[in-house]
Order: C-alpha cells, then sequence, then structure tokens
C-alpha cells in the first residue's frame, strides 16, 4: 500500500531565496527557492509526496533516484495527484486516470481530457541532502 505524506509548511520554515537568472532573450525571470521539511532520504522510488508551497501545492516523486516536482491538482477536475500512482515517468490520476510525464509535467496524448501542469525544479543539497524547490 503506498503511503502518502501530507505536509504544510508555515512561513516560518520557509527559506525564501530570492534568485535571478537570465535568459536567452536577457529577460529577467525571478525565481524563489523554497527549502521543504523532507529530505533525500524521506523519498522512496515511485512514491509521491504532497507538499505545500506558499499558495501553490506541489507533488513530488521519485524515478530511478531522481526527485521531480509538479502542480498536485489535476487539471481535468481537480483530482488530488499525489493520490496517484506512478509507472515509470507516468503519473496517472487517481480520479479518470489522465496521464501526466512527471519528469515535464506535460499531459500524455494518450488521456487527452487532460492539459499541462507546472513543472519545477527539484534543487537537493548534496550534503545535507535537504529539498528545495524553484517557483517563479
Ligand atoms: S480529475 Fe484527474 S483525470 Fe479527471
Amino acid at each position: 500500500m503506498k503511503q502518502i505524506k501530507d505536509i504544510k509548511i508555515k512561513n516560518k520554515f520557509i527559506t525564501n531565496k530570492r534568485q535571478s537568472y537570465k535568459v536567452k532573450n536577457r529577460l529577467n525571470i525571478i525565481m524563489s527557492k523554497f527549502k521543504l521539511p523532507l529530505k533525500r532520504t524521506d523519498l522512496k522510488e515511485g512514491e509521491l509526496v504532497k507538499a505545500e508551497v506558499g499558495d501553490k501545492s506541489i507533488v513530488l516523486g521519485m524515478v530511478k533516484g531522481t526527485i521531480y516536482a509538479m502542480d498536485s491538482v489535476c487539471s481535468h477536475q481537480g483530482g488530488p495527484l499525489e493520490e496517484g500512482w506512478l509507472d515509470d515517468y507516468d503519473l496517472t490520476c487517481p480520479w479518470h486516470q489522465g496521464i501526466f510525464d512527471i519528469r515535464t509535467a506535460k499531459a500524455s496524448p494518450k488521456t487527452n481530457w487532460v492539459t499541462d501542469v507546472n513543472s519545477y525544479s527539484v534543487v537537493i543539497d548534496e550534503k545535507s541532502e535537504e529539498i528545495f524547490v524553484e517557483i517563479d
């Protein structure tokens, strides 16, 4: 049976470092890097974990040792994606089985009733194993 963790991040636990990234077209995109109250060792292969960061609800999942993050609310009818399941990189929504690629948060063409959601970069501090997500 899959274990689902529900984590509420209060402002006092959030490390918010404003970072500026220059992109090719010379626009500056301001992104925030949030520290989650999780370490790499808290996630297990194929497990989904929900976290709330500010006003965003995200789901994290580990596939082949890499952790990915995307919106946790399904674009179809709002299904809780953290209650879905992973099959390789396919994250399936528990309500109507819409499929997303957890690497990109793009909807699978096999389930055209769902549309893309947002994907977030995950950064792991190699020393402390703390998990950070970058949200713009
Ligand atoms: S709510 Fe996710 S597929 Fe319908």
